[in-house]
This record gives structure tokens, sequence and C-alpha cells, in this order.
């Protein structure tokens, strides 16, 4: 295996990964691995923007309240605290570098940029680049760190597992490159930011979403694990079975846009009153009430009533792509389904991304800082990604000594990898992740996945366990682990609370909600 050292060595080169890149170099050296065909991450899908306290008409404790609100009485209130405040020099720090955020040039402006509105916010703080947000963001980034001398991008190698040592320190990755060819990338300081786990579920709103691996990468190690339960579907992904995924941004119901249910009428009205722009569990929830109960595959978004120019205006990228699947949503609502969109769970953190495992951090969507709690809020990931790149960066300013116990080795195998036997237990993985632990799930269908995804964790081990180090088959082993860990994890919160919906037990239990915390060892080996 070919050996060489590094000092940050960071894995992901979404926005969380991009931006800690750029605030720690210059004080250290850096690695990122940004592994193609899909090298941004979910982080380049967004479309909303980013929430930040930014018109003098808004301030930071209602951003703090709506927040919390939103998830649902489980948010660490310190987390929140910190992104809040870290939000307008987030976004100060993303113009010095020249995202073009949406200028408003309106008279009654009271901010030199456009700010939109989205669901559980109760005020328009969400600052945004048209509807094409995340890929601004990214491509900005990108290019400031691929002009960066202390900053060396490797889109070559994927990482398979950590290196951990005796000690129980994190001490880099086991990576492989295209051919094949393993590599163990020794780093002083490793930091996750690999993106969350919607790739469990079949219908997602990113077209090559992150299976959790980087979760289970962490909790191998050692990392603890917090909140898997809280998995949030977006309310409103475009229903169009034969194209790629495709988001339609909660700011559109934010500038007006409403859901219509099987009469064609606004069912959300009845629901909360805050209607269209409730909190997204809430928004998810009733969309599937309304589907079971009309048998329906997907309800409507109708924004026929903005008019042709002020679609086209604020939601370019979402007007030309239904244009482009046959569908003027000038004249014709958007049939619309919730899909999976992100995880408010992963590695447990504190507020400078370190991990319970030594030198090893954790930022973004892999993350769980805190912040989201049972429900994040909408477009306060990006915010999130900057701000906690911004703490962990600050924290490995100076690099602490490394261990020096010994190594732990990699798994090995020497197999052959049986390609189409690994696309058919991913299929099967997310056929029952998205029949049984879904936005509403019961005790029987939570019980059956466990039993489920065990059996195909054995089927995996026997005709899989033993293949050559290949990123597909390590990707497969990790998510069928936490899919496993995420099932545990809601059979044991015996309440409703959330993104978790539990029809055998639908209220808050009565006890003081805690996050859930769950290790790899609760799988056995
Ligand atoms: C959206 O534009 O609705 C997605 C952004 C987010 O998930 O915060």
């Amino acid at each position: 295996m070919t050996e060489s050292h590094h000092d940050v060595l960071i894995i992901g080169g979404g926005a969380a990964g991009l931006a800690m890149a750029l605030e720690v170099a210059g004080q250290r050296s850096v690695t990122l691995l940004q592994p193609q065909p899909d090298a941004r991450g979910a982080s380049r899908w967004a479309q909303g923007g980013i929430a930040a306290v930014l018109s003098p008409s808004d301030d930071a404790e209602a951003h703090v309240a709506d927040t919390l609100v939103a998830g649902d009485g489980l948010c660490d209130e310190a987390a929140v605290r910190f992104t809040v405040e870290q939000g307008p020099a987030a976004i100060e720090w993303l113009l010095s570098l020249g995202v073009p955020f949406t200028a408003d040039t309106t008279p009654e402006a009271d901010y030199p940029y456009h700010l939109t509105r989205e669901g559980g916010h109760s005020a328009r703080r969400v600052i945004h680049a048209d509807d094409a947000t995340g890929r601004a963001v990214i491509e900005t980034l990108e290019q400031h760190v691929e002009h960066h001398p202390d900053i060396r991008i490797r889109h070559d190698l994927s990482a398979l597992e950590l290196i951990g040592d005796t000690a129980g320190h994190c001490r880099g990755a086991y990576c492989i490159n295209e051919s094949g060819r393993p590599h163990a990338l020794l780093a002083r300081d490793t930091v996750l930011a690999t993106g969350g786990a919607s790739g469990l579920y079949r219908h997602t709103t990113s077209p090559c979403p992150a299976s959790g691996e980087g979760m289970m990468m962490a909790a191998e190690l050692g990392a603890e694990l917090m909140n898997l339960e809280f998995q949030q579907f977006h309310p409103t992904c475009l229903h169009d079975p034969e194209g790629s995924p495709f988001l339609i941004s909660e700011a559109v119901r934010g500038e007006g846009g409403h859901l219509l249910g099987a009469n064609g009428e606004r069912f959300m009205l009845d629901v909360d009153s805050r209607a269209e722009l409730a909190p997204r569990d809430i928004v998810a929830r009733a969309i599937d009430a309304e589907m079971q109960h009309n048998g329906l595959d997907h309800v409507w978004l109708d924004v026929r009533h903005l008019g042709e120019t002020a679609l086209r205006h604020h939601f370019p990228t979402i007007h030309a792509h239904c244009a482009s699947r046959g569908l003027d949503i000038s004249q014709t609502p958007i049939p619309v389904v919730p899909a999976a969109h992100y995880s408010c769970g992963g590695i447990g953190t504190d507020l400078r991304g370190a991990t319970t495992v030594p030198h090893l951090h954790a930022i973004g969507e892999v993350a769980c800082t805190g912040l989201h709690g049972a429900n994040r809020m909408a477009s306060n990931s990006l915010l999130e990604c900057l701000a906690f790149a911004r703490g962990c960066a600050h924290h490995l300013a100076r690099s602490t000594p490394p261990s020096t116990a010994p190594l732990l080795t990699p798994t090995s195998g020497e197999g052959p990898v049986d390609a189409a036997l690994v696309g058919e237990l991913r299929a099967a993985m997310r056929d029952i992740m998205s029949a049984q632990v879904a936005i509403v799930r019961d005790d029987p269908g939570l019980a059956a996945a466990e039993s489920a995804l065990s059996e195909l964790n054995q089927q995996f081990v026997r005709d899989l366990g033993n293949t050559l180090p290949d990123a597909d088959v390590s990707s497969l082993r990790h998510a069928l682990r936490l899919a496993r860990l995420t099932v545990v994890s809601a059979r044991a919160r015996r309440e409703s609370r959330g993104l978790h919906h539990n029809r055998d037990c639908p209220l808050h239990a009565e006890t003081p909600p805690a996050p859930s915390r769950i290790m790899a060892s609760a799988l056995g080996r």
C-alpha cells in the first residue's frame, strides 16, 4: 500500500469541506479529497439560500427562536446561538470571495441583497443567488481553493475507512484510487465533510446523495452518533418518474406558492396557521397524509398566480428545468412529492467540530452539532457549514502532537466484486427504509425493517465481505450498518417529535426530550 503524510486531511469537497480548506489554509497545509464523479455533494443542489440576520428589521433572537421552534424542543441552544451569531460574518466572507448573491434594487429594500422567506422563518432572512445558491457558493469556493498554495486537491482518491491507532486516535484515511490501488493517507488531523445519509432512501432531492459513509467511518473508530432517527424529507421534489431528482425550492412557497390537494384546494390551511410556511416536518407529513388519504402519488404546487415574469425572475433554474420536462409552471401547477433531503443526525460534535475521537473532526451534514434538533429549519444548513468550518479552523489553527501508537490494519479481502449484487442489496436497503422508516413510522414496521436489514447485512457479509478494496462495496457496507443504527435509534425513541413520527406513540414524551446517542458497538461486528 502506498503511504503519504499530510497535515490537515479534509474528506469531502462540498460547501463544508471547501470552506474549511480556505479557513484553515495559511495556518496549516491542507489535502482535500474531492472524489469524482459527483465531486460537490449535496450543497451544489441547494437552491433556496443561506439564512442569516442581515436586514436591520430582523434580529438574532428571532432567528434563534425560530430555529428552536422548528427543532421541536431538541436543539442545543448554545449551538443555535453560535451559528446564528456567525451568520452576518459568514455572508460578508462569501461576498468578499465574490459569491454573486441576487441584489435587491427596489426602493423599499433595507439591505442591498434580496432576502427571501422560507418555512419556519418569521422574517425574510434568506440570502440567495437566484434559485441556484448552492451552485454559486460551490463554484466560488472552488475557484479560491484551486488557486490556494496551501491546498492540494485530490480528485483521484476515495476514502474507504479511517485509520485508527491502538490509543483510539484518528490518524488519517485508507483510500483507493481510480484503478483500485490502495493508499494510506496519514494525517495529523482529519476532518470529515462527507455529507448526510439521504442515500439510504429510494427517492432523494439530490442525484448523487451520500449514504452516511462518513458517519459510519467515524462510528467504527469509536465516535458517537446522535439523532439518527431525524431524517428530513423535503416537502417538494418535482414528481417526475422518468427524470432525475429535482428540488422545487421552499423559497417558491416563501414567495407565495400554494400546495393543492386532490380537490384542487389548499389543504395546508386546515393543518397549521402558518399554512405552506410551517416547518418542513409538518408540511411533509401533511402532504404524505393527503397522498395516502386520496391514493395520490403526488400533490401540486401552484404558482400560476405569481405570473410568468416574476417566476422567470425569481426562479430561473426551476422555470427552465420544468420547461425542459414539458411543464410550463406559469400555466400548470407543479406535481410535487416529498423526498429524502437532509440528515439532522450524524457524528456528535462540539462547537469546534471536535468528535469524541482525538484528531477527528466533522462538519456539515455529516455532523450533529445540536443546531437542527428534531427538524432542520430551511436554509440553516449552508449557514452551519460556514459557521462550523470557521470554528473548526480556528481550533485547528495550531496542530497538537499526533499520537505515535501503532496503527490498526484496514479491512482487507481478495475476492472479486459482484457489481450487480452490490446494486441489488443497495436497492433492497432503500426499499426497506422508504417503506418502513420514512415520514410516518409504526412499531411493527420498524421491527420488520430491523430484521430485514439484518438479513441484508448477513448476505453482504457472506457474499461481499471478502472482496478487494472497492469504493462501492465500502459505501454499501457503511450504508447497511448506518441504516440498522437508524432503525435502532427510531425504535428507542418512544415518542413522536419533529421528523420522527411513530403512529404507535404519536405524542411528545412527558419527560424532557434528549438527543439519542448510539455507537457502532450496538451492532456487534
Ligand atoms: C430549498 O431551497 O428548499 C432547499 C434548501 C434547504 O434545504 O435549506
